[in-house]
C-alpha cells in the first residue's frame, strides 16, 4: 500500500487555524512545514502533496476574512526548500494547466526533480476556483470542456519538454569540450490549438525521466483525462461501494487507452481524526466543527456547488435547487446527492463537507477502514488529508502507522530512492537517441549552442 499526506498549513479542516492544537500562522511556518516533512518521512510515506490555486482560495473576501486560505505558500517553492531538509518522502505540487504556460511547467518540475532527486511529482489540475481567471486577463473561467483539451494539450508538450535532451546525452564531457551531445536532443517543435513551443527545455531530463503526474478528474471527462494521464488518481469518495465502481472504472478506462492497469494507482481522500478512544476521536471533529463560523458554513456550500447565491436562504433551511453550471460537476453532484439523499440543511450540509472523508476512531478501528478498502479493492493507497496540524499528522504517524505496519500493508523502511521507485512506477523511456541525418535535433542544437 501506498500513502500521500495533504498538507494544507495549520491543517484541512476549514476552521483548523482557530483550533487551540494548530498554531494560527500555520500557513506560512517553514519550521513547522519542515518538522512535519520530516515526522512525514519517518511515518515512510511515499510522498507529502500540496494543494494549490492561483488566486485566494474561494470567492468572496468576506467570509474568507474567517478562513487561512487567502493565505499560503506557493507549492514548487516551499517544496524546493522541503527538499534540502527531507531524503527519501515524493514531493508533490499542484499546477494547474488553465492558467500556466507548459515551458514553465516543465521547467520548474523538472527543476525540483534534479533538487531532489527524482522525488517529484505534479498534480495536473484544470483549476477549480473561478477567482483564478480574474488574475490572468480573463473575465470568465474557461469552459470545462475547454479547459480538459488544453489540459490534453499542455501535458502533450511538458513531457516532450522533459525529453528535450534524451538519457545519456548530456556528456559533459571536459576533455573534448562536449557538454551535451547534439544527436540526444529532442526538442517538441510542438504546435497546436493552444500552445506553440519549440524547445528545447533548458535542463536535462529529470532522474526520473518524468516527474510522477498526479491528477484528480471525476467527471466524465476528468475521468477520461485521469486515465490516459494519471499515474496517481485520487478522489473524494464516500462509501466503500461508491470506491470499488471508481477504482473498477479507473483501471478500465486506463486499460482502454493502452494502459497497464497496475501502473496507474488510486487514492481515495482520508482524514483521520485518531485517539486512543472512539469517543476523544470524535470530540476532536467536534471541537473543529463547533468553530466554523455561519458565513464560513454558508461559503463552503455555495462555493462548492457554485453559481448560487445562498445569502438570502436560512442556514437552517434546505439546499435549493441549482442547474447545470461551469464549475466541478463532481463536487456538485457529491454535494447535492449528499443533501437530496439525507433531507440535509445548508448548515447540516456544510458540516458534512467540513468532515468530508473523515475517517474517525482508534489506530486500529482507522487502520480496519485502510485494510478493508484496500484489500476489497477500492484504494491503491490513501491520500491523508490530516485534518489539524501538527497533531494529526503525529498521532497518524506515531500510532495508525505501526499498527499498517503490524498487519504487513505498509513499509518499515525506504527501500528506493525516487517517487516512481517508492510507488512501483516505471520510468519513462524517452525518445531514443537518432544519430545523423537527423536536421532538426542538429539544428536546433547549433541554435542553442551559438
Ligand atoms: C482531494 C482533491 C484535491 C484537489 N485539489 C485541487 C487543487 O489543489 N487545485 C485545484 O485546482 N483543483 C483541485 N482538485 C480538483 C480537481 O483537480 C478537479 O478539478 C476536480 O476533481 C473536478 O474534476 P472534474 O472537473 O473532472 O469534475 C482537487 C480534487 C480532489 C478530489
Amino acid at each position: 500500500m501506498t500513502l500521500g499526506a495533504l498538507v494544507h498549513g495549520s491543517g484541512g479542516h476549514i476552521a483548523a487555524w482557530r483550533h487551540p492544537l494548530s498554531p494560527p500562522d500555520g500557513q506560512l511556518d517553514l519550521p513547522l512545514h519542515i518538522r512535519l516533512a520530516r515526522t512525514l518521512e519517518r511515518g515512510t510515506f511515499d510522498a507529502l502533496f500540496l494543494a494549490d490555486v492561483v488566486a485566494v482560495w474561494g470567492h468572496d473576501l468576506d467570509s474568507l476574512r474567517r478562513t487561512a486560505r487567502a493565505d499560503h505558500f506557493e507549492p514548487l517553492t516551499l517544496l524546493a526548500a522541503l527538499s534540502t531538509v527531507t531524503e527519501r518522502i515524493g514531493l508533490v505540487a499542484t499546477a494547474t494547466t488553465t492558467y500556466n504556460e507548459p515551458f514553465h511547467v516543465a521547467r520548474k518540475f523538472a527543476s525540483l526533480d534534479h533538487l531532489s532527486g527524482g522525488r517529484a511529482g505534479w498534480n495536473v489540475v484544470t483549476s477549480v476556483v473561478p477567482l483564478e481567471a480574474g488574475n490572468f486577463g480573463r473575465d470568465t473561467h474557461l469552459d470545462h470542456t475547454l479547459r480538459y483539451r488544453r489540459a490534453e494539450e499542455f501535458v502533450e508538450v511538458v513531457r516532450g519538454l522533459w525529453d528535450s535532451f534524451a538519457d545519456g546525452s548530456v556528456l559533459r564531457d571536459r576533455a573534448s569540450g562536449i557538454y551535451y551531445d547534439p544527436a540526444g536532443l529532442r526538442p517538441p517543435h510542438h504546435a497546436g490549438e493552444h500552445f506553440t513551443v519549440r524547445g528545447p527545455l533548458n535542463i536535462s531530463r529529470p532522474p526520473q525521466g518524468h516527474p510522477v503526474i498526479f491528477q484528480a478528474g471525476s467527471s466524465e471527462t476528468g475521468k477520461n483525462f485521469a486515465a490516459r494521464h494519471g499515474e496517481v488518481i485520487f478522489t473524494a469518495q464516500t462509501s466503500l461501494a461508491g470506491a470499488r465502481d471508481f477504482y473498477a472504472d479507473v483501471k478500465r478506462r486506463a486499460a482502454a487507452y493502452g494502459r497497464d492497469p497496475d501502473d496507474v494507482l488510486v487514492w481515495p481522500v482520508l482524514a483521520p481524526y485518531v485517539a486512543s478512544t472512539e469517543a476523544e476521536a470524535r470530540a476532536r471533529l467536534d471541537e473543529l466543527q463547533e468553530l466554523v463560523h455561519d458565513d464560513v458554513a454558508r461559503r463552503v456550500v455555495q462555493d462548492n456547488i457554485g453559481d448560487l447565491d445562498l445569502s438570502s436562504y436560512p442556514l437552517d433551511g434546505p439546499v435549493p435547487d441549482i442547474g447545470v453550471t461551469n464549475r466541478s460537476l463532481s463536487r456538485q453532484e457529491l454535494l447535492l446527492g449528499l443533501a437530496r439523499r439525507e433531507n440535509l440543511t445548508i448548515r447540516q450540509l456544510a458540516l458534512r463537507f467540513a468532515a468530508v472523508s473523515s475517517v474517525i476512531g482508534t489506530p486500529e478501528t482507522v487502520a480496519d477502514h485502510i485494510e478493508r478498502w484496500f484489500r476489497g479493492r477500492a484504494a491503491d493507497g490513501f491520500n491523508v488529508s490530516f485534518p489539524y496540524l501538527p497533531g494529526s499528522a503525529e498521532d497518524f504517524v506515531d500510532q495508525v502507522v505501526p499498527e499498517l505496519r503490524r498487519r504487513g500493508l505498509f513499509r518499515t523502511e525506504y527501500e528506493e530512492a525516487t517517487l516512481r521507485g517508492h510507488l512501483g512506477l516505471p520510468r519513462p523511456a524517452g525518445r531514443p537517441v537518432e544519430r545523423a541525418e537527423d536536421d532538426a535535433g542538429a539544428g536546433a542544437a547549433a541554435a542553442v549552442a551559438r
